[in-house]
């Protein structure tokens, strides 16, 4: 009920009657001046003025399970939704979940993670005011299809940026998430797997959601949704349509990829006509990315030779 009250004083944008909550929730004014008292011991500044009703001044911008629930309606993503304040990594944590024998579609998130990990065994620095979480899957595939599920990770996150904030965000092949040639976000997608299917997935994502500066060693390179619009995010409100994007396109995915998928991707994908650079059998090649194939690898022309990559370290001209 905490959230629906919060919807209601949101939406409004000014004060509401006790009567028209109670009325709209069919909850009595009591319940409704305890929740108030409840919202206002989590820092939202409320305002109540009598024959007016309450006003929401403030909000502390907390993440807070009921909240992104409230208005879910996903098939399996957040079926189980936990918060925490801090955490070595949402990924250690959902993988020592999952060994427990967690279901699927649990959602671990953080406000700060103390050893947040990145690709290729890098830090991801994980300070407050971003949205760090895994969630856990655990489909019926095999582990060559670990690849598709990353990148429809990253397409679902790269369109819930785009519907919320109406930010240009893009994919930098295979799926980190760019606005002009910055970093917003990275994913980190871990398995475990018997020889010939995926026991379960970690799919871990880091968003910069309201940081209002970075450290001078990645200030070049990384943004965050408050850099780029210039307002503070609401994080639930926001949170709420990345997992709804993750459920309807995961969804999709793991039946099968179709060509609308691909060809989705190939639309938000920053890489696709530029120059790009890799190592391989210790030779740098050079070349221009061409396409994303149907199973998600990066084809590559290099001196007039068709070259297809699956993963690791691509350097693209022109993004940090
Ligand atoms: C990268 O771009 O290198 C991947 C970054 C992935 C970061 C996220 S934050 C939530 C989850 N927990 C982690 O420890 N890492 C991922």
């Amino acid at each position: 009920m905490k959230a629906q009250i919060l919807a209601m004083l949101k939406e409004a944008g000014d004060y509401v009657s006790g009567e028209k909550i109670s009325q709209q929730l069919g909850v009595t004014r009591t319940a409704i001046w305890k929740n108030m008292n409840t919202l206002r011991s989590e820092g939202y500044v409320i305002r109540s003025v009598r024959n007016k009703g309450y006003l929401l001044e403030k909000s502390p911008n907390l993440l807070d399970a009921e909240m992104i629930s409230n208005g879910l309606n996903t098939h399996t993503v957040g079926t189980d939704i936990v918060v925490m304040k801090s955490v070595d990594s949402t990924n250690e944590e959902v993988k020592r979940r999952a060994a427990q024998g967690e279901k699927a579609g649990l959602v671990v998130v953080s406000d700060e993670q103390s050893a947040g990990k990145g690709r290729l065994g890098r830090v991801w620095k994980s300070s407050t005011g971003g949205i760090y979480f895994t969630l856990l899957i655990r489909p019926e595939l095999p582990p060559s299809d670990i690849a598709s599920i990353t990148l429809a990770a990253g397409l679902a996150v790269c369109l819930a940026i785009r519907e919320y904030t109406d930010c240009p965000a893009q994919i930098k092949w295979p799926n980190d998430i760019i606005i002009g040639n910055k970093k917003v976000c990275g994913i980190l997608t871990e398995m475990a797997a018997q020889s010939d299917r995926l026991d379960f997935v970690a799919i871990g994502i880091g968003i910069n959601v309201n940081h209002t500066e970075f450290p001078e060693e990645i200030r070049h390179k990384a943004t965050s949704l408050f850099l780029e619009t210039g307002r503070e995010i609401d994080r639930n409100d926001f949170f709420r349509t990345v997992l709804k994007k993750l459920d309807k396109v995961l969804s999709s995915f793991l039946v099968s990829v179709s060509m609308d998928d691909v060809n989705q991707f190939r639309q938000l994908c920053a890489t696709i006509g530029r120059e790009v650079s890799l190592e391989r059998g210790g030779e740098k090649i050079v070349g221009i990315a061409k396409d994303i194939t149907t199973s998600g690898e990066l084809l590559i022309e290099s001196n007039g030779k068709k070259i297809t990559v699956n993963s690791g370290e691509v350097t693209v001209q022109g993004i940090y």
